[in-house]
């Protein structure tokens, strides 16, 4: 018996797949398909996927020409198959001639005629969803590279103030014309402006029925940032808070176990997040270390600690007071049975990690903790210490595009960031500003 085996993703089945599926049948006498599993998937690469794993197998099964299906997880898993199920043949399409060269050693390879005119990415992208930038942050350059990635979203336009922070590949896509204008071009719009624009640019945006991904904070003061909230609600928009560190694997995965028990009951979660002034940036007083840091460092402590602090207590070190900019800000937050400190520097610079403590024990994150890949839990008897390590693709920024492209999709705000954490960190920015009971240090 000739034994064939096939790997694909297998994602909205179509024409070319069973064509291929059905050529590698030919091949041999029992065709074993392997469907990729979600996580291998964004591993490789490759996101957005629309349907489910149990979807797509269940996909190939009712082709009916599958012997046996089996799942893909990890890398190099091809070889340890072939020997496995005893397979002759290896087969894939022409779009992946001369990589799987590699297996000869171990079976027949053959790559078999992709099918012309038709792919699942094109699938997808029918309904692309257009997306407006808006900002001139030298970060930008990064957001757009990312969201290219993400199936499903197609960046149509920039409306920037200045171009001057932009790589060459961006500048075609800026548009001169008024934000009312531009936003009549897209379908949901990424703001990157700085905080005190957000309200107003997202209010007419969701008001013209528009998606909005916004840099937190959303907005400045806990008023407005509901306003903009239900206003979304009602005009059937996703509103999301941007923070990439949200979309970490592994800051989820920390997340999940301190929620779990695993470091028994929390009693204190400690961030610290700092940089030094960027040259380029000098000058720019509107990025002050609460902004630029504080609703990452506050990201941790609402969402495991919750919102509903007693009392909180700010020290704010001003590098220019008249222009409210803060070289570095420490908040101690005082809760039922816990506590909380955030420390945010800007043109200060600090150990960057996070400590959550428990009863049991407690999670640790180096440096810098807002791009998690890993951590530890540790404990007493440090033999009973745990290493966690998730790969980091491109800082979470394609992962909080993936989600604002499913929430659309979905109708339904999936984001990693709940309303009410983005309405403490908006109150914080509020009291902040109106210098409600804060203490200064000279610096
Ligand atoms: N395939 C094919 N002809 C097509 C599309 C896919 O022969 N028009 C083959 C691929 O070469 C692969 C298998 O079908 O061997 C599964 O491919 P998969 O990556 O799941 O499908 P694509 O449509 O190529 O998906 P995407 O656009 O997401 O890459």
């Amino acid at each position: 018996m000739v034994k064939v085996i096939t790997y694909g993703t297998f994602d909205l089945l179509h024409f070319g797949h069973i064509n291929l599926l059905k050529k590698a049948k030919e091949l041999g006498d029992y065709l074993i398909v392997g469907v990729t599993a979600d996580d291998f998937d964004v591993r490789r690469g490759k996101l957005s996927v629309s349907q489910t794993l149990v979807d797509r197998v269940q996909a190939v099964k009712a082709t009916g020409l599958a012997d046996e299906i089996i799942i893909e997880e990890y890398e190099g898993q091809k070889i340890d198959d072939i020997k496995k199920y005893g397979v002759d043949i290896f087969t894939v399409g022409s779009d992946w001639v001369g990589k799987f060269d590699y297996l000869n050693e171990f079976c027949k390879v053959i790559y078999l005629p992709r099918t012309d005119g038709i792919s699942s990415t094109e699938e997808r992208n029918v309904n692309s969803i257009k997306v407006g930038i808006v900002g001139e942050a030298s970060y930008i350059n990064k957001y757009y590279k990312e969201c290219a990635l993400v199936n499903g979203l197609t960046v149509t336009g920039i409306h920037a103030k200045s171009t001057s922070k932009f790589d060459k590949e961006l500048l075609p896509l800026v548009k001169n014309c008024s934000y009312e204008a531009f936003l009549e071009g897209v379908d949901a719009v990424y703001i990157a402006t700085q905080p005190r624009y957000h309200y107003e640019q997202i209010k007419l945006a969701i008001a013209k029925g528009k998606h909005v991904l916004c840099e937190s904070p959303i907005s400045i003061t806990k008023q407005s940032c509901e306003e903009l909230f239900e206003l979304a609600k009602s005009k059937g928009c996703v509103l999301m808070e941007s923070i990439k560190t949200a979309h970490s694997v592994a800051y989820n995965r920390l997340l999940l176990l301190t929620k779990m028990g695993e470091i028994g009951k929390v009693v204190s979660v400690d961030a610290t997040c700092t940089s030094l002034i960027n040259i380029e940036d000098h000058g720019d007083y509107d990025w002050n270390s609460l902004y630029e840091w504080g609703p990452t460092a506050m990201l941790p402590v609402f969402q495991i600690l919750g919102s509903n602090y007693k009392s909180k207590n700010v020290i704010v070190g001003y590098l220019d007071k008249e222009k409210n900019f803060d070289g570095f800000t420490k908040i101690s937050f005082l809760y039922d049975g816990a506590v909380a400190s955030i420390k945010v520097g800007k043109g200060i610079k600090s150990e960057g990690e996070l400590v959550i403590s428990g009863t049991k024990g407690y999670v640790y994150v180096p440096a810098p903790w807002w791009k998690t890949d890993y951590f530890e839990i540790r404990y007493e008897d440090s033999t009973k210490n745990k290493r966690f390590f998730y790969q980091l693709e491109g800082e979470g920024i394609r992962h909080q595009f993936v989600s604002f492209a499913k929430s659309i999709a979905l109708n339904r705000n999936i984001s990693y960031i709940s309303a009410e954490t983005s309405m403490s960190i908006a109150k914080v920015c509020e009291d902040f500003n109106d210098k409600n009971g804060i203490e200064t240090i000279e610096l």
